[in-house]
C-alpha cells in the first residue's frame, strides 16, 4: 500500500465513519481510516466496537486507527484489524484527550518514545498489513519529543508517519507549525512523511508539500461539509461554496452538492436509521456554512428527526 502523493482523509472521532468516508472517496480522498479505536476495547469487547469496523468496498484503501498502551495487546488488535479485512493499521500517538492519555494511550506515549517503538514494532509483527503511526508534537508545551517517537517508530518498521505539530498541551488552539514537519521529513529523507494540520483550502496542500517535502497531505476539520475539497486539491482549483472558505470560483453545482447531501443522509438513513438522521444534523450544519441564510437553517436543525424531515429540509434549503 502506497502513501506517497496521496490525499488522505484524517481520522475525526465520531465523524468519519464508513458513509462518509466513502463519500470523501467518491470526491477525490486517496485513502481514508476509521476514527480512532480502543485495543483493549476491541478485544474485550468486539460487539461493541463492530460498528466503529464497519466499512464497505469502494472506501478500500481503509485502515483502522487503534489506540492504546499495551504492547502485546496492540499486536492481538493489529491482527484481528488484518482479519477483518483493512488494508492498514495506524496507530494514535497524539489524541490529546484526558480519557486516553490518563491510560498511556494517544498523546501519552509521545513522553515515552520507546514504549512507542515497542507498541509499533508489536502490532508491525503482527499485522501482516502495513502499520502507520500518527503522532503530535510533543505531550507538554514544548515540540520535543517528534523526531526521537518517529525514530522509534520507522525503526520498528512503520510504513509512514503522521504529523499534527501541535503539541497535546496546545489542543487545538494556536497555528499547526509546519516547520516541525519540514524538519520530520529532513530528519527521514527516505520515508514516509504525512503532512496534517490547518489545511484550510486546496492551495493550502500544495503550499505544505512545497513548504515541508512531505510526502502526503492528511485533512481532517476542512472535510467537514466539504468532502469536495480532495478532487478541488487535484484540480488544483478552490474547493466547494459553502465551505465557509474564500474565494471559491470552482466546486460543487448546487444540484451536486444537494444530490451528495441527500444520499449522505440517505445512506445513514439506510444505515442507522432515525439515530443517523440526528447526525445528520451536524453534517447539515456544516454543508451550510457560508451559504447565506445559513444561521437560521441551524436554528431549524433540532427539529430534523426522520428522513422525510430530512429531505424537506435540504430540498428547501440547499
Ligand atoms: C472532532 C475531531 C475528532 C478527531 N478524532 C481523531 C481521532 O479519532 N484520531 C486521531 O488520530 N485524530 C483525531 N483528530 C485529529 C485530526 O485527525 C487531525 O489530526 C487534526 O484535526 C488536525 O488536522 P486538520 O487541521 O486538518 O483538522 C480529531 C480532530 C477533531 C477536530
Amino acid at each position: 500500500m502506497e502513501f506517497a502523493g496521496k490525499r488522505i482523509l484524517a481520522p475525526l472521532a465520531g465523524i468519519t465513519d464508513s458513509t462518509f468516508r466513502l463519500l470523501c472517496r467518491e470526491n477525490g480522498a486517496d485513502v481514508t481510516v476509521t476514527e480512532m479505536i480502543s485495543a483493549k476495547g476491541l478485544l474485550m469487547h468486539p460487539e461493541r466496537t463492530g460498528r466503529y469496523l464497519q466499512y464497505g468496498k469502494g472506501e478500500r484503501p481503509v485502515g483502522a486507527q487503534l489506540f492504546g498502551a499495551i504492547p502485546e495487546e496492540m499486536a492481538e488488535a493489529a491482527a484481528e484489524i488484518r482479519r477483518l479485512g483493512f488494508d492498514f493499521v495506524d496507530i494514535n500517538m497524539g489524541c490529546p484527550v484526558r480519557k486516553v492519555t490518563a491510560g498511556g494511550s494517544g498523546a501519552a506515549l509521545l513522553s515515552h518514545p520507546r514504549l512507542a517503538g515497542r507498541i509499533a514494532q508489536a502490532a508491525v509483527s503482527a499485522a501482516g498489513i502495513p502499520v502507520t503511526v500518527k503522532i503530535r508534537s510533543g505531550f507538554g508545551k514544548e515540540p520535543d519529543s517528534y523526531l526521537a517517537v518517529a525514530a522509534e517508530v520507522f525503526g520498528a518498521g512503520a510504513a509512514a508517519v503522521t504529523l499534527h505539530p501541535r503539541t497535546r498541551g496546545q489542543m487545538f488552539s494556536g497555528k499547526a507549525d509546519w516547520e516541525q514537519i519540514a524538519r520530520l521529513k529532513k530528519e527521514f529523507p527516505d520515508r514516509v512523511v504525512i503532512g496534517n494540520g490547518d489545511v484550510r483550502q486546496p492551495e493550502d496542500a500544495w503550499r505544505m508539500v512545497s513548504e515541508t517535502g512531505c510526502d502526503a497531505v492528511m485533512i481532517g476539520r476542512a472535510a467537514l461539509g466539504n468532502p469536495w475539497i480532495f478532487s478541488a486539491i487535484l484540480k488544483g482549483v478552490p474547493a466547494a461554496a459553502g465551505a465557509g472558505t474564500q474565494g471559491m470560483a470552482i466546486g460543487p453545482s448546487p444540484e451536486e452538492r444537494r444530490a451528495l447531501i441527500l444520499r449522505h443522509g440517505e445512506e445513514m438513513h439506510r444505515r442507522k436509521g432515525e439515530p443517523g438522521i440526528r447526525e445528520m444534523r451536524k453534517h447539515l450544519a456544516w454543508y451550510s456554512r457560508g451559504i447565506p441564510g445559513s444561521s437560521a437553517f441551524r436554528g431549524h436543525l433540532v427539529r430534523v428527526k426522520t428522513f422525510d424531515e430530512f429531505r424537506l429540509a435540504v430540498e428547501r434549503f440547499f
